[in-house]
């Protein structure tokens, strides 16, 4: 059985690790701020994803875990190749893992709580969520994923707005106008753009529109509408024809779920 006190041993654990990725260099310290931060972020919106669920106590607990180690890899990838580009250097989840390992941290949990820490940590930023039964990983996985990604779009549209900016977060893309076709024909096609196809920022900015279409909870559709992320995102791109249509159809896609979700809410009301 998880506890509170686990989860409060975690939290701690995490302060004192971080702390040795502090160097007083200003661009490092703020690139590891932000991730120290997201990490922290992902833990509050996880918990709200989790409450809009009713999970129990020690799913609660759980999901507060995953989010503290779900980007610990990110740490040591900064430090080794000083960008947070997957592609540039090496896979975030798979540092994590090893980062899991020679520490030593998790040996606290049960067996099958650490494998579920390390499982979901390893799939949390894959193109797509994997096949299998255990409906526990799968939960943690999705309510990871959303909670993510929700928190992501803050730092990226509060960077793109001009305020909060930081270049860790354009992982080295040019900051030129072309948009790839791939890119804006997936999320026509309603389905999750490919990272390869990322060639520029506003591919990048698209690639985050099309999110739309992975996520997993009704709470996540109504954040996502809630803050305005379609629409802040829409203001960072060019308006030509081929982004306009992108960002309506990604909108339709938005409110249809949440007008799904809304009418599902109303029927069950007594
Ligand atoms: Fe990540």
């Amino acid at each position: 059985m998880i506890q509170e006190t686990d989860l409060l041993y975690f939290k701690n654990w995490f302060e004192m690790y971080v702390k040795q990725f502090c160097t007083g260099n200003e661009r490092i310290d703020s690139a590891i701020c932000l991730k120290v931060t997201h990490t922290k972020n992902v833990a509050l919106e996880i918990l709200g994803l989790a409450n809009s669920l009713n999970l129990d106590a020690e799913h609660c607990y759980l999901a507060e875990i995953v989010a503290i180690f779900h980007d610990i890899g990110r740490f040591e990838q900064y430090l080794r190749y000083h960008t947070y580009s997957d592609q540039k250097s090496e896979d975030h989840a798979k540092l994590g893992l090893e980062v899991i390992a020679s520490t030593g941290v998790i040996s606290r949990l049960p067996l099958y709580e650490q494998e579920l820490v390390r499982n979901v940590v390893a799939h949390h930023n894959r193109a797509s969520l994997p096949q299998g039964d255990d409906q526990k990983f799968l939960l943690l996985l999705k309510l990871l994923r959303d909670a993510d990604k929700i928190d992501i779009l803050r730092v990226v549209t509060e960077h793109y707005a001009g305020f909060s900016r930081n270049e860790a977060i354009n992982i080295g893309l040019p900051d030129t106008p072309e948009i790839s076709d791939e890119i804006v024909n997936s999320i026509l096609n309603c389905t999750l753009a490919k990272v390869q196809d990322i060639k520029t920022i506003n591919d990048f900015k698209l690639l985050q529109v099309g999110w739309i279409f992975d996520l997993n909870f009704p709470r996540t559709y109504q954040i996502f509408k809630q803050r305005c992320y379609l629409d802040k995102l829409s203001a960072a791109l060019p308006q030509t024809v081929n982004v306009i249509q992108a960002i309506d159809s990604a909108r339709r896609f938005l409110m249809r779920k949440c007008t799904i979700e809304r009418s599902v809410h109303e029927c069950q009301i007594p």
